[in-house]
């Protein structure tokens, strides 16, 4: 591994954090009374998402760890990535419509934050402590085979975060371009003499 990669990547264990985090405000977004188009949009990105995250850690930051401290979390981390793949794989064969899915949907929803507390909670301190040294090597390799599972899936991952804009994400949005659009704006009233005074300049 390039030695400057490894000192100018992230560490693992914030990669891991921000995959957490990248799927869990997915899973917040997801509402019963959403539209099936935007509930089968989020949780398309969220099972490619954790796919890809299991494995990345299975292949990487699993072995990583058992060569310097088998943890009892780390024996049963790998069955609990099993038992969210079998939820995965019941949720793809439902259809957003079926009595079943919202059900499902949550289930999953709650293995993974159990599964996401227990690794940052107990593994990723651990992580930091015994594999210090390593951290951004581990995380360069991350990132290497991150692109290449990605890659091929890049066409499905683009249309499931299209199918997910439902109009929440659209109002928020716009609301966050109003926002952008608000302090753009304000610098250039501040610079007239009126604003120097501290009074207000109203359009006419
Ligand atoms: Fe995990
Ligand atoms: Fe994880």
């Amino acid at each position: 591994m390039n030695p400057l990669l490894s000192r100018l990547s992230p560490s693992i264990t914030n990669m891991i954090r921000m995959d957490h985090t990248h799927v869990l405000t997915t899973f917040h977004q997801y509402q019963a009374d959403d539209s099936a188009r935007t509930k089968k949009g989020l949780a398309d990105t969220i099972c490619v998402a954790l796919e890809i995250h299991a494995q990345l850690e299975e292949e990487i930051f699993y072995p990583a760890m058992r060569a310097i401290a088998d943890t009892e979390f780390l024996q049963k981390s790998v069955p609990e990535h099993d038992q969210m793949r079998r939820l995965v794989t019941q949720l793809r064969n439902l259809e957003p419509g079926h009595a079943s899915y919202d059900e499902t949907f949550f289930e999953l929803m709650n293995n993974v934050m159990h599964h996401v507390a227990d690794e940052e909670t107990l593994l990723l301190p651990t992580a930091e402590r015994v594999l210090a040294d390593r951290l951004g090597e581990l995380g360069a390799e991350m990132t290497k085979r991150r692109l290449q599972l990605a890659a091929p899936r890049s066409g499905e991952i683009a249309g499931s975060m299209v199918r997910s804009m439902g109009p929440r994400s659209l109002m928020l949005g716009a609301g966050a371009l109003l926002a952008c659009s608000y302090l753009v704006g304000r610098p250039r009233a501040s610079r007239g003499p009126a604003a120097e005074r501290g009074t207000h300049v109203v359009a006419r």
